[in-house]
């Protein structure tokens, strides 16, 4: 293929995955959005592959075989709650990739650029393996994390923002020795001793940060996974990698900011890790009587209301229950009943996890709000169904100064009427912190896995 072609065919690669980026943000243009990215892949792959400059096509093509095989195997079996598992292994293997294809170009016989050019080539190596290697480390680690592998809460070091500063000291001082060194063939020293460091960096940086704030790093490790494609991009004169790499490290950034935003923390204090460990106060627990109601009494109330605001969490994911609970809104607006449903920003365990399950489930778009839209209606809601959800229903973001989701905003059910909760016992959600509400004088407690529970309420209503 020629070089014009090859620079049309990622002109249009680029202009596809900025038209799937666009698509994706809206969920009747999602699937549109996907498509987009499909093609765009398949031309930039096409067109990479076909570059004068590869080697042997028929060892990519068999890597891509055996490599789309793995893939494929584990994408059919991976559980949608573990999506984000999977998310932060993938995002490992863009961090790995860099630092492979960093030390592959710096032991690259055939490079014969001297002077400037071959500063800023070494330059580029070298920010590469970094961005890399911290990718990785850290992508494992918040893989251990979310797969329950580590434990979940935040370790500290002592003068832990003291180490982060020395490894940044000694990853520049390196830097300085490896560019010297290079100048006549040699580097590699510092280079290893630099991978080694970021690779400790990595892993320092996520084991700090902990509970809520993990949705945030899955993000944030997203956005260092484009940083470093990118930096790849610049190693191997890869214009097209170079910009998906930015893509895809700037939307991460902004989802960040995002999240950060609708769990009201500061971006730089989530990074820093160890946010609610520092507080020194602790957050209360309560202890009390909760009412429960069982499915007959949960469906009356249902079938009687006017307004009834659903907000969906992780369990409804778990219970796998979104199919029942579109069977349960079609029931109820026959009936004539306002059924909407309300979903947090960090509801389930991925940003749009609620969406998704809902939208697989046929849910009209248009009953669908997000917390910002609806929060101030509770006190017009006769009955809020909780279904699974625990953190972003917690009033004790708003109350207790000392809870570890303090700050957090939250959907304000208990202004309400009554809400109904369905859960299978009295255990804590991801932040794992006590919830005020099951104890509220207007709450209802309805026990039991929530697929089963919603079964039920539909048999008795029906
Ligand atoms: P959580 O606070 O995690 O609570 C989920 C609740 O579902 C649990 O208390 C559990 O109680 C219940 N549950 C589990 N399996 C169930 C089943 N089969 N049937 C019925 N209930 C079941 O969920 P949430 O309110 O959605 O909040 C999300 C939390 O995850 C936030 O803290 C958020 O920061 C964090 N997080 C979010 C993301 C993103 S981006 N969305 C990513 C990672 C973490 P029982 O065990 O008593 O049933």
């Amino acid at each position: 293929m020629s070089q014009g072609l090859i620079t049309v065919s990622y002109i249009a690669a680029i202009v596809l995955f900025i038209l799937s980026l666009g698509g994706l943000s809206n969920q009747e243009s999602a699937r549109r959005g996907i498509i987009y990215g499909v093609v765009g892949m398949l031309i930039a792959v096409g067109a990479t592959i076909l570059d004068p400059g590869v080697v042997s096509i028929p060892i990519i093509l068999i890597a891509m075989v055996i490599g789309g095989y793995i893939g494929l195997q584990l994408a059919k079996r991976v559980a949608m709650t573990e999506m984000p598992e999977l998310v932060a292994i993938l995002h490992s293997l863009v961090g790995l990739a860099a630092v492979l294809v960093g030390y592959a170009t710096f032991m690259d016989p055939n490079n014969e650029l001297i002077g400037a050019e071959k500063t800023i080539h070494e330059l580029e190596i070298y920010i590469g393996i970094f961005i890399g290697a911290v990718t990785f480390s850290g992508s494992v680690i918040a893989f251990g994390k979310l797969s329950a592998k580590i434990s979940g809460s935040p370790a500290l070091l002592p003068a832990r923002h003291w180490l982060n500063l020395l490894v940044l000291v000694f990853t520049f001082l390196l830097g300085n020795l490896f560019l010297e060194g290079a100048v006549d063939g040699g580097g590699t020293l510092p280079l290893v001793m630099m991978t080694l460091l970021a690779l400790v960096f990595g892993v320092h940086l996520v084991m700090a940060i902990g509970g809520a704030d993990m949705p945030v790093v899955v993000s944030m490790l997203n956005s260092y996974s484009g940083w470093a494609a990118s930096a790849t991009g610049f190693m191997l004169s890869n214009d097209l990698l170079i910009v998906t790499g930015a893509l895809v490290g700037s939307s991460g950034a902004i989802l960040s900011y995002i999240m950060c935003r609708a769990m009201n923390r500061h971006f730089l204090s989530v990074i820093a890790g160890g946010f609610g460990s520092d507080g020194g106060g602790s957050a209360a627990t309560f202890e009390g009587e909760v009412t429960p109601v069982d499915a007959d009494e949960a469906a009356e109330m249902l079938a009687t209301a006017k307004e009834v605001m659903i907000i969906p969490g992780y369990g409804m994911a778990v219970a796998q229950a979104q199919h029942a609970v579109s069977e349960l809104t079609k029931t109820l607006r026959g009936k004539g009943v306002n059924v909407r449903f309300g979903i947090h920003p960090v509801a389930g365990r991925m940003p749009g996890h609620m969406n998704v399950l809902l939208a697989e489930a046929k849910i009209p778009y248009d009953i669908v709000f997000e917390m910002d839209e609806i929060n101030e209606d509770f006190p017009n809601i006769d009955v809020s169904l909780i279904i699974g959800a625990n953190d972003v229903v917690n009033p004790s973001a708003q109350d207790d100064p000392n809870s570890p989701i303090a700050g957090m905003p939250v959907m304000e059910c208990w202004k309400g009427n009554t809400t109904i909760v369905m859960k299978r016992g009295m255990a804590s959600g991801y932040a794992g912190v006590d919830n005020p509400l099951f104890f509220k004088e207007n709450t209802r407690m309805l026990f039991g896995d929530a697929k089963v529970s919603l079964d039920a309420i539909l048999k008795s209503i029906k």
